[in-house]
C-alpha cells in the first residue's frame, strides 16, 4: 500500500514536470505531417488499427489499398537477424541470409570511437537494406549496471557520455543508409532476471543522468526514428504504457517524431498504453486489435488519439523509402564491405590488461605454442537466448591464430573443459545426474590432455572466458566467476608451465582474481564478431597495437559492485534520502541486507546508488577495482604534458577547450585513447567524484608528437534539479583530469565557471 503511494506520487510530481519543459530537437520527420493528413483522412478505423499491432512476427501492416507498404523489422544490434517464420521463432532454414556478425555492444564500445561506431551503422543497414528491412532493432543502449547482467554483451558501456556518443553516431550510421533505428530498451532494462515484472524504483536525477542519456542523445542529436519500450516496471507502469517516458519526456520534451514498438510480448494494455504513446503492439494484437476498435467505438479512447499513432507511423513510413520488390533479395548475404567494418571494430576493440614482456608473441625460433581452451573454437554470433547471427563464417581465435602464424609456431590445440551449451527445455532429476557424471568424466579427460600438451609448449594460449549459453537474454549470470572451472585449470597448467597469455573471449566482467596472477600477458577480446579470430591474431603475433578500452569497470569481487554492495540487485534498500524530496513518506524500508534479501518483493529493484554506477560508486567510495573503467595498454608507452586551457573562468555557454601534448615514446605505432574526467571543487549538490566528459583516440607513429585538444561545453555539465524538475547549472570549480583511464589521471588543471 505504502509502495503504491510512493508510484503514485513519483508519476504525479513528474507528470508535472514533463508539462514545464520546453522541446529541445526538431524532428525532421514532421516534414510529412501534411502529407500524411491527406492519407489519414482516406483511411478506416479499422485500416489506422491494423498498423499499431503485428501482422507477423517481424512485420507490422501498411495499407495496401493506399500504396503504404508493410514495416519490416529485423534484430539488431550486432548482424541482421536470420529470415523467420511468419509467425512463430523458427527460422526459415534458408542459405542466402547470412548476415555478417559485427562485434557486440560491449567490443564496439571498447573501442572508444565514435567514427567507428558511425560506420557499423552504415555496415548493419546495408545488410538490412540487402534483405529488404525498414527498421533495425537496435542498437541496444542500456546502462551496464550490474557486472552479471544477461545482456552486457549487447549493451554498450557503464557511462552515459560513452554510451551517448556512439549511441548517436550508430543511429547516424544507420539512417543515412536508409533504415530506421530502434532504441532499446526504453528504460532501465538493466537486468535480465524478472526483466518481465521488476519494477524499477528510481529518482529523476539518476535516471535523466545516467540511464535515459543515451536515449535522449540518439534522439536529439541523431533523430532516432524508432524506440522500443522495455519489459519492466519504471516508478510503478510498465514501459509500453509509461505516460512519463513516452509521452511526456520522449515525445513532448525530446521532440521524438517516430513510433514506440514494444518489446515483443511487452504490451499489457489497450487505452493505456494507446494513450500513454505506444505505436505497435508485437508480435501479436491481443491489446492493439479488436479490443482498440473496441474501445474507440465504446468512446473510451479518441480516434484522435488513433490518428496520432498512426500519424507517426506514417512518418517513419514515409522516411523510409520500401526496397523496390525488383531490387531486394538480390544478393542478400554478408557481403565484404561490411566485413572490413567488422574486423576494423574488432582490431580496435581488443583490451590488453597485462604484458610482462609477453607479447607481441615472439615467433623467431619457432615455438611450439599450445592453444587451451573451448572459447578457441566457439562460435559467438549464436547461443543462448535471443537473437544471433546466421554468420556466412566466422573465423575462432584458432583459425586466427592459424591464418596469421601459418608454419611460423608449432601450433597444438586442447581443448581444457567442457564448455557451457544452452539447451531448451526442463530436464528430469535423473538427465541432470546423468549428464553431471558425464560431464565430470569428459572434463578430467580434457584437463588431462591440456596439462600434456601445457607441459611440452613453449608458451601457452589459454583462450577462455564466458560464451552465448552464459550470456544470455532473459536472464543473468549468478556470478562473475570464469565458468565451466576454467579458474581450477588455469591453476594446474600454471603448476606445469607458467608461460601463459590468457585471452577472455567474454562480453561482460569476469572474476580475475586467480587468472591475473597466473597469466603473463592478459587481454578481453570480447565477443568479436566474424573476424574476431583474425583480429585477435594481429594483435597477439603484432601486425598491430591493442588499442581497445575497457568500457565498464571490472571490480575485484562482484560484491563490491553497487547495486550488490546495496542489495539492490534484484531487490534491495530503498534508503530513506533517495526519494525524500519525491514522497513525503520514506520511512519505510532502510533495513539491514539480510532481512531485505528474504524478505522483498524480489520485483522491485531500488536504485538506491543513484547516479555512482559503475567507476562513478568506486571512485566515490575508494573502492579498488581489478582494472578501471577506460583502462588498456598497447605495445608502447606514451607521453602526456603540458595541459593547457584556453581560458581560467568559463561562461554557462562556452566550451572548455583541454589541450595537451601526447607524444608516442615507444617503438610501435599506436592508438591512445585519451580521457578527460572532471572532478567538481566545491559544487552545491552532490556529485560523483569524477566523470568522464571528453575523449579521442589519437594515432601515432613511433616517436611523433601531436597537441590534442578536448572540448567539453559546460552546458554538458548541468544536473538534474529534483525539486525544480529541470536542467540547471552548478557553477563550481572544476578540476580537469587528463589521463589514460579513470585510474590513471596524468595531468591536472583546475578552472572556474562563472
Ligand atoms: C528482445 C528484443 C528483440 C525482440 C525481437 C525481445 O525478446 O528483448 O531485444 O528485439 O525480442 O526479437
Amino acid at each position: 500500500m505504502k509502495l503504491k503511494k510512493i508510484f503514485m506520487l513519483t508519476a504525479l510530481v513528474t507528470i508535472l514536470a514533463g508539462f514545464a519543459k520546453a522541446q529541445t530537437h526538431k524532428s525532421a520527420l514532421l516534414q510529412y505531417d501534411k502529407q500524411i493528413d491527406g492519407i489519414l483522412s482516406q483511411m478506416t478505423l479499422e485500416e489506422k488499427v491494423n498498423m499499431l499491432h503485428a501482422k507477423h512476427m517481424f512485420i507490422s501492416a501498411g495499407v495496401e489499398r493506399l500504396g503504404i507498404a508493410d514495416m519490416l523489422y529485423a534484430d539488431g544490434p550486432f548482424g541482421i537477424r536470420e529470415e523467420m517464420q511468419p509467425d512463430s521463432w523458427a527460422g526459415l532454414g534458408w542459405e542466402n541470409d547470412k548476415a555478417t556478425f559485427f562485434p557486440t555492444g560491449s567490443a564496439l564500445a571498447a573501442t572508444w570511437s565514435p567514427e567507428l561506431a558511425y560506420k557499423y551503422g552504415t555496415g548493419m543497414a546495408k545488410e538490412a537494406r540487402l534483405r529488404g528491412k525498414d527498421m533495425l532493432l537496435g542498437p541496444a543502449i542500456n546502462i551496464q549496471r550490474i557486472p552479471t547482467g544477461g545482456r552486457t554483451y549487447e549493451y554498450l558501456s557503464e557511462d552515459p557520455y560513452l554510451s551517448s556518443l556512439l549511441s548517436v553516431q550508430y543511429t547516424k550510421g544507420v539512417q543515412d543508409n536508409g533504415v530506421a533505428v530502434c532504441l532499446k530498451h526504453y528504460a532501465l532494462n538493466n537486468q535480465e532476471n524478472n526483466r518481465g515484472t521488476v519494477n524499477v524504483i528510481i529518482g529523476e536525477r539518476a535516471m535523466r543522468e545516467i540511464y535515459l542519456s543515451p536515449f535522449r542523445a540518439a534522439v536529439e542529436e541523431a533523430d532516432a526514428y524508432g524506440i522500443m519500450p522495455a519489459y519492466n516496471k519504471v516508478n510503478g507502469f510498465w514501459c509500453a504504457e509509461n505516460d512519463i517516458l513516452l509521452n511526456q519526456i520522449l515525445r513532448k520534451e525530446w521532440g521524438f517524431g517516430g513510433m514506440a514498438i514494444s518489446d515483443w510480448g511487452g504490451t499489457h494494455s489497450t487505452v493505456g498504453s494507446l494513450n500513454a504513446g505506444l505505436n505497435v503492439e508485437m508480435p501479436t494484437k491481443q491489446f492493439m486489435g479488436q479490443a482498440l476498435i473496441d474501445s474507440v467505438i465504446a468512446g473510451k479512447v479518441a480516434e484522435e488519439v488513433v490518428n496520432q499513432r498512426v500519424r507517426e507511423i506514417l512518418r517513419v513510413r514515409l522516411a523510409i523509402k520500401p526496397i523496390p520488390a525488383n531490387e531486394a533479395n538480390k544478393e542478400m548475404t554478408s557481403q565484404p564491405r561490411q566485413q572490413k567494418i567488422a574486423y576494423e571494430v574488432a582490431c580496435k576493440s581488443i583490451v590488453l590488461l597485462k604484458n610482462e614482456d609477453t607479447l607481441p608473441l615472439k615467433l623467431k625460433n619457432k615455438p611450439v605454442i599450445a592453444v587451451i581452451g573451448a572459447n578457441a573454437m566457439q562460435i559467438m554470433g549464436s547461443g543462448g537466448l535471443g537473437a544471433g547471427v546466421k554468420t556466412l563464417y566466422e573465423v575462432t581465435p584458432l583459425e586466427g591464430l592459424k591464418n596469421r602464424i601459418g608454419d611460423k609456431a608449432e601450433i597444438v590445440y586442447a581443448q581444457g573443459y567442457v564448455p557451457v551449451v544452452f539447451t531448451w527445455g526442463r530436464k528430469s532429476p535423473e538427465q541432470l545426474e546423468k549428464e553431471a557424471n558425464e560431464k565430470e568424466i569428459k572434463s578430467a579427460e580434457l584437463s588431462k590432455e591440456a596439462l600434456e600438451v601445457a607441459a611440452k609448449a613453449d608458451i601457452i594460449l589459454f583462450i577462455g572466458g564466458n560464451n552465448r549459453s552464459v550470456e544470455t537474454e532473459g536472464s543473468d549470470r549468478k556470478d562473475i566467476f570464469l565458468p565451466s572451472g576454467q579458474d581450477e585449470l588455469i591453476k594446474k597448467i600454471a603448476a606445469v608451465n607458467p608461460n601463459i597469455v590468457t585471452v577472455l573471449t567474454s562480453g561482460a566482467p569476469n572474476d580475475l582474481n586467480v587468472v591475473k596472477p597466473l597469466s603473463k600477458a592478459l587481454l578481453i577480446s570480447w565477443f568479436n564478431g566474424t573476424e574476431g579470430g583474425n583480429a585477435l591474431a594481429d594483435v597477439l603475433v603484432g601486425n598491430i597495437s591493442p588499442s581497445g578500452r575497457l568500457p565498464f569497470t571490472l571490480p575485484v569481487k562482484l560484491e563490491d559492485s553497487p547495486a550488490y554492495a546495496l542489495g539492490n540487485y534484484p531487490q534491495g534498500v530503498k534508503k530513506a534520502d533517495v526519494f525524500a524530496n519525491l514522497v513525503a513518506e520514506t520511512e519505510t524500508v532502510d533495513k539491514p541486507k539480510d532481512e531485505t534479501a528474504k524478505g522483498n518483493d524480489p520485483n522491485t529493484a531500488y536504485y538506491s546508488e543513484e547516479s555512482l554506477v559503475g567507476y562513478r560508486w568506486f571512485d566515490t567510495k575508494k573502492l579498488p577495482v581489478m582494472y578501471p573503467f577506460g583502462y588498456g595498454l598497447t605495445y608502447t608507452t606514451f607521453e602526456y604534458k603540458n595541459l593547457k586551457t584556453d581560458k581560467a573562468k568559463y561562461g554557462k555557454n562556452d566550451v572548455i577547450a583541454v589541450s595537451f601534448d601526447l607524444k608516442n615514446t615507444g617503438k610501435m605505432a599506436a592508438d591512445e585513447v585519451v580521457q578527460a574526467y572532471i572532478h567538481r571543487i566545491n559544487p552545491s549538490v552532490e556529485w560523483p567524484e569524477k566523470e568522464l566528459k571528453a575523449f579521442s583516440r589519437v594515432a601515432l607513429n613511433p616517436g611523433e608528437s601531436k597537441t590534442v585538444t578536448l572540448e567539453i561545453p559546460v552546458k554538458n555539465l548541468q544536473y538534474w534539479n529534483e525539486k525544480k524538475h529541470a536542467w540547471e547549472d552548478d557553477l563550481c570549480n572544476l578540476e580537469l583530469q587528463v589521463g589514460a583511464s579513470a585510474g590513471d589521471v596524468i595531468l591536472k588543471k583546475e578552472v572556474g565557471l562563472k
